[in-house]
């Protein structure tokens, strides 16, 4: 950002006109925003655990939604769903935790994304570090539940991240770089438009540990390239990566102030009326430069 002030510095000293560097930062910001508007994110997990609690935190959420807030949508159990939409009508997007990626038959337990679209469900997570590991969902698994939701319609935020033995190993990029591809496999460009992404060190999710805004930014901006490198410069623009992991109303502004992150993805935090502050967040850094 610095090397971007200066330079813009030396254009506005070198040009004849009147334009202020205040003009400039707001229309290459709101540039930014138009492409990839910041989206939060609540993940219920299995919480809470009677539907008169569900309509209360979820009513309660929706009360601290302005329409200056960003994009919002709760990830709840399914036996919720229905009565969060209820609650929060049209404030938010509630989606579903998970989706089983068959198209019908004997699965027992399975909820299918036809189900979901069925019940204007539109948004689904994939590859949740939970999933992976308790429920030993394999990327070639994931992959199918993307290709299932995005051929329903629908969207899909697929979550990504190492773990803390592969972070200490400096593995991260190469983690990231390999559930990239394999969870996005044959998802078309035009499809992308419909697909986040979350990168959750697994070693900072209801540990307490966040990642600085500095390591976050830097997963990021590779998480980026490597998306470029997949789908081209315009796709790498336009899709949003955010972060999950131990995400709270303190560190939310730090964290949404670093270029390449876009939103967040929060467990614990999302879980109570605090999570209006995550919601409404003040990107410090940005606010300043505007201003
Ligand atoms: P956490 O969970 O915010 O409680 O760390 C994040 C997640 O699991 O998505």
């Amino acid at each position: 950002m610095k090397v971007f002030l200066v330079s813009i510095f030396c254009l506005v000293a070198s040009s004849s006109s009147f334009i202020s560097i205040s003009n400039i930062l707001k229309q290459t910001t709101d540039t930014k925003l138009l492409f990839r508007k910041p989206f939060i994110t609540g993940n219920w997990k299995l919480n809470p655990q009677t539907k008169d609690e569900a309509i209360e935190l979820a009513t309660d959420i929706a009360s601290t939604i302005t329409p200056e807030s960003p994009e919002v949508a709760l990830f709840v159990p399914f036996p919720f769903i229905e009565c969060v939409q209820k609650a929060v009508g049209d404030k938010l997007q509630v989606g579903a935790e998970t989706c089983t990626p068959e198209d019908g038959g004997a699965f027992t337990s399975g909820i299918s994304p036809a189900m979901l679209a069925s019940i204007r469900v539109k948004w689904a997570l994939a590859g949740h570090s939970e999933r992976r590991t308790i429920n030993k969902e394999t990327d070639e698994y994931i992959n199918s539940q993307c290709v299932k939701l995005l051929d329903q319609g629908m969207s899909v935020i697929l979550c990504i991240g190492e773990t803390l033995s592969e972070f200490e190993l400096n593995l991260a990029r190469s983690i990231c770089e390999v559930q990239l591809k394999k969870g996005l496999a044959g998802v078309s460009a035009d499809d992308m438009l419909r697909v986040s992404i979350a990168y959750e060190p697994v070693w900072a999710i209801g540990t307490g540990k966040v990642a600085t805004p500095e390591i976050a930014q830097s997963v990021h901006a590779e998480c980026r390239k490597i998306i470029q490198d997949m789908y081209g410069e315009k796709v790498a623009e336009e899709t949003r990566i955010l972060y999950g992991g131990s995400v709270n109303p303190e560190l939310v502004d730090g964290l949404l102030a670093k270029p390449d992150i876009d939103g967040a993805l929060v467990g614990g935090a999302s879980l109570s009326a605090a999570f209006g502050r995550v919601i409404n967040f003040q990107p410090l850094e940005e606010t300043t430069l505007i201003d």
